[in-house]
C-alpha cells in the first residue's frame, strides 16, 4: 500500500540495522544515536517546564524565547544579522527542516544537487516533493592504508549546477565521513549558486562537534550568500539528546516562509515544554560541550586504531559521530562480497553493528567497498566493540 514515490526507499537501514544488533545482542555501533542521555540540568529544564509552562500547542514558528536564542546564537556563530520574527522557525528536529524546506519550496519536476554519500533521508524528502537528484560525488583518496581525503568531484558539481537545479543541499561537518568542508570547496560552491542562481541549503547539526582543532564554515557567511541559503541545525548532537527532536531552520525570509508553509501542515508545532527547555540548554551550551567533545574525541581514536588494526582503511573524521572506511582487504579476507554481506558478518561474529553504505548513493554499487561505524557511544560499548573486533586481526 506504500505509495509509488516511497516505495523505493523501503525500511530505513538505520532501523534495520539496530534491530538486526538487538537481535544477535551486537555491540551496535551501527545508527548514530548516544547510548547516553544529554546533562541531567537539561533534563531538569524540561521536568520543569513541564510544570511551570503551557503543555498546549506552541505557535508555529516556535516560542519567540527559542526563536531569540536560536537567531541570537546565529548571529554569534556568522556575524549575520537574524530576525527571530521572520528568519527562524522551529522544526522537529533537524529531520522535519529538511522535509519542510523540501516541500516548502520545491514544485514537482524540479532539481535538487545532492553530494553523495549522503544522509538517507535527503533523498525520500526530494522524492517526496516530486522533484529530482542530481548527485555529485565526495570520492576517497587512498594513499597508503588511509583514506586520506573525500573530495568533491569539482567536474560533476559544475556539470550539475549547470543543469537549472533550484536547490543544493549540502552537509558540513558531514555524516557519514566526518569530513568539515574547506573554505575553498564552499566558495566554489557559492560561487555556482550565484552564477545558476540555486539555493543552498546547508545542514549543519553536526557543526559543535569539532575535532582537531576543525573551523567549522557556514556557506551562508560566504559574499551573496546570506540571503540564499537555509541553515539548519538541531539540538540532538550538540546535547546528547536526538530523541528531543528539536530542530530549527534560519534564512532570508522568503525562503524561510517557504519552509513555514510546509511545517505548519506537517507537525504545526514542536513540543512546548521542550523548547522551553531547549532555551536553557542553549544558554549553557559551551558547558554541555565541554563535557562531550574529549570523550567522542577519545572514542574516536579509540576505534580507529581498532579498525585500522584489523585490516580497514580509513578515513580519520574531523567532525560527527562516525569513521568511515574502506573495507575491501578485510572482506577479501573474509571472503564477503559487499558492504551489506560484511556488515551481516560483523553482527554474528564477533557481533558488533555498523552502517553498509550503500543507502547514501544513488548508485548503491558506489558503497559496496565502504563501511561506517558510530563511536558516540559510552566508554564501556566502545571498549566491548573494540574488544570484539580485535578477534578479527
Ligand atoms: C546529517 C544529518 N542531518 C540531520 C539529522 C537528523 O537530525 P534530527 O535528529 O535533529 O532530526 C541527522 C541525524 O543523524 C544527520 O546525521
Amino acid at each position: 500500500m506504500i505509495a509509488n514515490h516511497l516505495a523505493p526507499f523501503g525500511t530505513s537501514v538505520f532501523a534495520i540495522m539496530s534491530r538486526l544488533a538487538a537481535e544477535h545482542n551486537a555491540v551496535n555501533l551501527s545508527q548514530g544515536f548516544p547510548d547516553f542521555d544529554g546533562p541531567d540540568w537539561i533534563k531538569a529544564a524540561a521536568k520543569a517546564a513541564i510544570d511551570t509552562h503551557s503543555n498546549q500547542y506552541a505557535p508555529l514558528p516556535g516560542i519567540p524565547t527559542l526563536r531569540n536564542a536560536i537567531a541570537k546564537r546565529f548571529t554569534r556563530d556568522t556575524n549575520l544579522p537574524c530576525d527571530p520574527d521572520t528568519q527562524t522557525v522551529v522544526t522537529v528536529g533537524c529531520t522535519e527542516a529538511i522535509a519542510a524546506t523540501m516541500l516548502g519550496l520545491l514544485n514537482p519536476g524540479d532539481k535538487v544537487v545532492l553530494i553523495e554519500p549522503f544522509y538517507d533521508c535527503y533523498r525520500a524528502c526530494v522524492a517526496l516533493a516530486g522533484a529530482h537528484v542530481l548527485p555529485v560525488p565526495l570520492r576517497p583518496v587512498i594513499t597508503g592504508n588511509k583514506i586520506t581525503s573525500m573530495q568533491l568531484d569539482e567536474a560533476a558539481l559544475h556539470a550539475a549546477m549547470a543543469q537549472g537545479p533550484k536547490l543544493i543541499l549540502i552537509n558540513t561537518p558531514h555524516n557519514p565521513t566526518g569530513k568539515v568542508f574547506t573554505r575553498e570547496e564552499l566558495t566554489l560552491i557559492a560561487t555556482l549558486c550565484i552564477k545558476h542562481n540555486v539555493i543552498a541549503v546547508s545542514d549543519e547539526v553536526y557543526e559543535r562537534l569539532l575535532f582537531d582543532g576543525a573551523k567549522h564554515i557556514s556557506i551562508a557567511t560566504l559574499p551573496a550568500m546570506a540571503d540564499r541559503t537555509i541553515t539548519l541545525s538541531s539540538m540532538g548532537k550538540t546535547f546528547s539528546l536526538t530523541g528531543w527532536k528539536i530542530g530549527w531552520a534560519i534564512g532570508h525570509p522568503d525562503l524561510i516562509a517557504g519552509v513555514r508553509a510546509a511545517h505548519q501542515f506537517l507537525s504545526f508545532s514542536v513540543a512546548t515544554p521542550l523548547q522551553h527547555a531547549a532555551v536553557a540548554a542553549l544558554e549553557r551550551e559551551p558547558e554541555a560541550l565541554a563535557q562531550l567533545l574529549p570523550l567522542l574525541q577519545e572514542h574516536r581514536d579509540l576505534l580507529a586504531d581498532c579498525l585500522n588494526k584489523i585490516g580497514l582503511t580509513i578515513h580519520t573524521p574531523r567532525a560527527g559521530y562516525f569513521i568511515y572506511a574502506d573495507h575491501t582487504a578485510l572482506s577479501c579476507r573474509l571472503g564477503v562480497t559487499d558492504d551489506t554481506a560484511l556488515c551481516m558478518a560483523l553482527i554474528k561474529n564477533p557481533g558488533v553493528a555498523a552502517i553498509p553504505p550503500s543507502a547514501f548513493y544513488t548508485q548503491p554499487a558506489d558503497g559496496h567497498s565502504l563501511i561506517r561505524f558510530a563511536f558516540c557511544k559510552k566508554r564501556q560499548t566502545i571498549t566491548e566493540a573494540i574488544r570484539r573486533l580485535h578477534t578479527l586481526a
